[in-house]
């Protein structure tokens, strides 16, 4: 999502950034400056303990990047490399394929909310293609992150009614569209398709682990605490090796009105008093926190759903933690056990893992149906000396205990925050995006955080190491031993940045291409790691972030630290997901907003002021919509 710097959440007060100051001054001097040191030098003898971090020291180098770097951009259209081709599928309003209900995209944004419940959601975001035959067909399960309810209705927000609540619950969510390429090369949705679904923010839905049924999940409208009506803020997205999707729920306390004085527990989530913008509380009363204040702690979730069982519900997976959920990346233990990387997107949160008790199961998603809800969550907390450890979220451990106003293993989990603020976890710069590479570095994008260090703020500390960071950094650590070590090395992948900044803190240490703002983070089957940028609109082009164009997406070499810009995308969007397939000759990338205004609310008057991108139609608007990048020789992409 892209997020105006000053409105971003901040709600962490907590009490627990002291033991992670960086005392040292010239330490802090050195890892503040990012004044083009390499990302080894930057860190010093925090290096040491990741054996295979430096490898530009003996000459090896990763998968080769082949492609020359396309420039930075403002244009309204895609850049993509000399040699590669962009085609656009699946925008929004398109019918997803619904046997017998496929109604046409209007232009004029005058579908009804029924025909967007069967149409592709808007604001495009984690996405994943689920092979069917081989590299020819699959299915795209894609994230609908949010609305721009000035582009959503042919008025806007100006009248505000039930049917435009709807609209816009049914454009949230998830898709799932079969695609299969044609004898040109080119790809297309398979229409109808017995796999075409869209999951919205009204799909019934079950909740499972250990916070199901708790007295804080039950409201008027579900006694049992165990069925939910939804799934919406959807940003990232997972995949399980059993074969299932997993859907993120992120900036959910957005679409809640709250109370006039929030307590304790709302605050710690980010509730203020009053609606958060949606305006959804005016037409449907669950969202509004003063009358069903429990409704919210039913959203925050990761989403299990199997994308080839249409009668599966989707499942809330409480043994995961309650966050604002980025996203959940999955690997997997050498004696068979999942552990899911988990980010929270906002100012001075934390970084999270799953550890799952029970070993991967063969057959699918069925024989796993459970194993999401047995395990150990984590937190993380990241020391100077360039070690960490993972902090179990374990009812009756260290502060977690009745006493300290946590009943029970579900009061722990709805109120991980809390929890992870008692255990003295790391806060950090928005951590965004999770991914592993070849060598089982896990390496996280932290996106931006213009408050670090700022008045009443958490200062800088060794993970975090620059005040106002407007640009952002990549951190990875290995555990020690396996996935599920309680220990792990970290150090900086990059500091982002713009070589011609005047001032240092926004220089950063690319070696490559200026990047600002890391947000998407995807690892290939060649293991480039791919790297996607989130500037915010209300950013873009000014500050520190002037000469960087629109957002983009860029290879990076995870042995050398090489970086090199390889899309642009149109005006004011964020690029963001990415998915190919088996083979790696065709790319599916994701483009959100284009046009976005800085409110995040589009002119109804003039939807296509700052963008018209894909269509181009006189009379149009705007729309999210996936990329098919190729080369045109058909090789592997990026090679
Ligand atoms: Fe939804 Fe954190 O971007
Ligand atoms: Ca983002
Ligand atoms: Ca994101």
């Amino acid at each position: 999502m892209a997020k105006d710097f000053e409105q971003m959440e901040d709600s962490n007060r907590s009490a627990n950034a002291s033991i992670h100051e960086v005392s040292d001054p010239a330490r802090r001097r050195l890892l503040g400056g990012g004044l083009g040191l390499g990302v080894s030098l930057g860190l010093g003898g925090l290096l040491a303990p990741l054996a295979g971090c430096s490898t530009t020291a003996n000459g090896s180098s990763g998968p080769r990047i082949g492609f020359k770097s396309v420039p930075v951009s403002t244009a309204d259209r895609v850049l993509v490399p000399e040699g590669y081709t962009v085609q656009v599928i699946a925008p929004w309003g398109d019918p997803v394929g619904v046997s017998g209900d496929s109604p046409a995209f209007k232009f004029d944004a005058s579908n009804s909310a029924a025909e967007q419940e069967v149409q592709l959601g808007m604001h495009h975001d984690g996405i994943h293609f689920f092979s069917q035959d081989g590299s020819k067909s699959g299915l795209l399960v894609m994230n609908h992150e949010y609305t721009d309810d000035g582009l959503l209705h042919p008025d806007g927000m100006k009248t505000w009614n039930a049917a435009k609540v709807r609209k816009a619950q049914a454009a949230h969510g998830v898709s799932v569209v079969e695609v299969a390429q044609q004898a040109d090369g080119r790809w297309e949705l398979v229409r109808p398709s017995p796999w075409a679904r869209r999951i919205t923010a009204n799909t019934p839905m079950q909740i499972s682990g250990p916070a199901a049924g708790h007295a804080l999940m039950k409201t008027a409208a579900d006694a049992s605490g165990r069925r939910v009506l939804g799934t919406f803020n959807n940003c990232a997205s997972g995949i399980t090796p059993w074969g299932t999707y997993l859907t993120c729920e992120e900036n959910f306390i957005n679409y809640f009105k709250g109370p006039e004085q929030p307590d304790a527990h709302q605050a710690r989530w980010g509730m203020k008093k009053g609606d958060g913008g949606a305006r959804w509380a005016e037409f449907d009363e669950r969202f509004d926190a003063a009358k069903h204040p429990n409704e919210a702690n039913r959203h925050g979730w990761v989403v299990e759903l199997d994308p080839y069982d249409f009668s599966a519900t989707p499942v809330k997976r409480t043994a995961l933690g309650r966050a604002a959920h980025e996203g959940a990346t999955v690997a997997q233990t050498r004696d068979g056990r999942a552990v899911v990387y988990m980010g929270e997107d906002a100012r001075f949160e934390y970084i999270y893992k799953f550890v799952s008790r029970d070993k991967i199961r063969p057959g699918g998603a069925k024989a796993n149906a459970e194993l999401l809800d047995h395990g150990t969550l984590y937190v993380a907390r990241f020391e100077a000396d360039g070690r960490g450890r993972w902090l179990p979220l374990r009812h009756g451990q260290g502060p977690l205990t009745a006493a300290q106003g946590f009943a029970d293993q579900g009061e722990v989990l709805v109120k991980s925050r809390q929890a992870s603020d008692a255990l003295g976890a790391t806060k950090m710069d928005r951590p965004e995006w999770i991914a592993v590479d070849q060598q089982g570095f896990v390496y996280c994008t932290l996106t931006n955080n213009s408050n670090r260090g700022g008045a009443n703020h958490p200062g800088v500390d060794a993970a975090n190491p620059r005040a106002n960071n407007t640009m952002g950094h990549i951190i990875r650590w290995k555990e020690d031993g396996d996935f599920d070590g309680e220990r792990f090395a970290w150090n900086h992948f990059l500091l982002a940045g713009d070589p011609s900044n005047e001032r240092a803190e926004a220089k950063g240490n690319v070696k490559g291409d200026a990047l600002g703002c890391p947000d998407g983070l995807w690892v290939d089957g060649r293991g480039i790691l791919w790297i996607q940028t989130d500037m915010s609109t209300s950013a873009m082009g000014k500050g520190d972030l002037k000469n960087l164009g629109n957002n983009a997406m860029l290879a990076a070499d995870p042995l050398t630290g090489e970086v090199r810009r390889f899309l642009v995308g149109p005006a004011g969007c964020e690029i963001t997901g990415a998915t190919s397939t088996p083979d790696g000759r065709t790319f599916f990338i994701n483009v959100q907003h284009p046009g976005e205004s800085p409110s995040e609310r589009s002119d109804p008057a003039a939807p296509s002021k700052n963008s018209n991108w894909p269509d181009f139609r006189p009379d149009g608007r705007p729309r999210s919509a996936t990329l098919v990048i190729r080369k045109a020789d058909g090789g592997v992409i990026g090679s």
